[in-house]
């Protein structure tokens, strides 16, 4: 079984986008292991996205991360990272297919509403930036 990081960003919450999107992950057949709902400092959201740093819009991603609540999320099942990805779809909401998550409510990359791990490394990386590490996630998020 393998576990994956998913967020939803400052504008899914604002916009009331939590509920929906968990659905859509559920109903896919995940199961959700351990979810909160914070602020994250600079700090925390310059870790989170270094390998981002030297890219041109890596200040506005910054901001846009710090600008409202996230909500922090770890999901577990079959392919969790591969198939988490593809309910939330392409970067850039323009490409993304119908049906995903960043097509559906969507409309600009610096937005996209929600991030997923990239591939396992990055699920265990990111799940203990968030999480505090992995061991402490049965004992105090488990759901
Ligand atoms: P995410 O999957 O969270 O990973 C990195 C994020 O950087 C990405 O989603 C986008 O929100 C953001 N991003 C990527 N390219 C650009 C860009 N050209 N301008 C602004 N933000 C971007």
């Amino acid at each position: 079984m393998e576990r994956t990081f998913v967020m939803i960003k400052p504008d899914g919450v604002k916009r009331g986008l939590i509920g929906p999107i968990i659905t859509r992950f559920e109903q896919k057949g995940f199961h959700l292991a351990a979810m909160k709902l914070m602020r994250i400092d600079r700090a925390l959201a310059e870790r989170h996205y270094g390998e981002h740093q030297d890219r041109p819009f890596f200040g506005e991603l910054v901001d846009f991360l710090t600008s409202g609540q996230v909500c922090a999320m770890v999901w577990e099942g079959q392919n969790a990272v591969a198939n988490t990805r593809a309910i939330i779809g392409a970067t850039n909401p323009v490409q993304a297919s119908p049906g995903t998550i960043r097509a559906d409510f969507a409309l600009d990359i610096a937005s996209n509403i929600v991030h997923g791990s990239d591939s396992p490394e990055s699920a265990q990386r990111e799940i203990a930036l968030f999480f505090d590490g992995a061991p402490a996630l049965e004992t105090m998020y488990r759901m």
